[in-house]
């Protein structure tokens, strides 16, 4: 909402609308007849998906089928914000807008389904991918760890899953770009490069000046409940198609930590 300029935009949060609700999503689309609808809404705790996984299918995967189906019947466009875990992290170069859905979570799963459903209804929809989001507008990993590390002398991160950070101001841009340039199909949406968590918890600790210690574990040392890609790059091939560009993981971090500090 910060970042879109120079059209009529209405942001609508939970309290709006449930989007499993499929007539309170009838009413509210037909309501404004938007020529986008952007839908960022989903139940994004992994682990409780994994233990709650009507709730995950009830939102993440029916609640954007009566967005879609809603964005039909006014001829509205509709870009859907999709997970880097409708992959299963065995690959190991980045992931291509062609490469097999194949989840391995709950989340995952619900996501993927979704996607499935979304191009049935939709085929010119707009499916935006994303990864590890950061922002200043809730909780998240960099913020995470800069809390921890005023109360501990040292971290234990997991060195074992590799993506790339992205930003939301990054992704906001790119949302907005996409929207304009009337993109449809899968689009890869993430800032450029790969990390680790590891590496990632160190870079923040040293853009802020901390002097807590990081120290890299594995998965295994860090057990959750839903498991997670080990490798989950996606490739900016598909942006750069819709000419596109995204700064790197690294010049983002460091506005992250300039905003944070304002
Ligand atoms: N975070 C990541 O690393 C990541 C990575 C890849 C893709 N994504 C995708 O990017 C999008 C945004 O993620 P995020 O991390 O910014 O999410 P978030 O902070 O968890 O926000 C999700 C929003 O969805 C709302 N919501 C939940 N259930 C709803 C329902 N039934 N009806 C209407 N609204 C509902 C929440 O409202 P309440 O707070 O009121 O419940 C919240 O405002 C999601 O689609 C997510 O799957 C996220």
């Amino acid at each position: 909402m910060r970042e879109w300029r120079g059209d009529e935009v209405l942001g609508l949060g939970s309290r709006d609308v449930d989007i499993r609700d499929a007539a309170r999503v009838q009413e509210v689309v037909e309501q404004s007849r938007p020529g986008w609808v952007v839908l960022a809404a989903a139940y994004t705790d992994v682990d409780g998906c994994e233990s709650h996984p009507e709730l995950a299918f009830a939102v993440n995967r029916d609640g954007p089928l009566n967005v879609a189906g809603a964005a039909k019947r006014v001829g509205a466009k509709l870009l859907f914000l999709s997970s880097d875990y409708v992959f299963d992290g065995k690959k190991t170069s980045p992931y291509e807008i062609q490469d097999a859905r194949n989840p391995q979570s709950v989340y995952g799963r619900s996501k993927a389904e979704a996607e499935v459903g979304l191009l049935e209804i939709l085929p010119e929809c707009c499916i935006a991918r994303t990864s590890w989001l950061f922002g200043t507008g809730g909780k998240c990993f960099p913020d995470t760890i800069l809390k921890l590390a005023t109360s501990r002398p040292a971290l234990d991160v997991v060195d074992d899953q590799r993506g790339c950070p992205t930003y939301a101001v990054d992704l906001s841009r790119a949302i907005i770009g996409l929207c304009r340039k009337n993109a449809s199909g899968i689009v890869h949406v993430t800032n450029t490069g790969d990390c680790s968590w590891f590496e990632f918890a160190r870079a923040i600790l040293n853009g802020a000046g901390s002097t807590t210690e990081v120290r890299p574990v594995s998965s295994q040392q860090m057990a959750r409940p839903a498991p997670r890609p080990a490798y989950s790059v996606l490739s900016p091939e598909s942006l750069r198609q819709n000419e596109i560009a995204m700064p790197t993981w690294q010049d983002a971090l460091q506005r992250y930590l300039q905003e944070r500090r304002h």
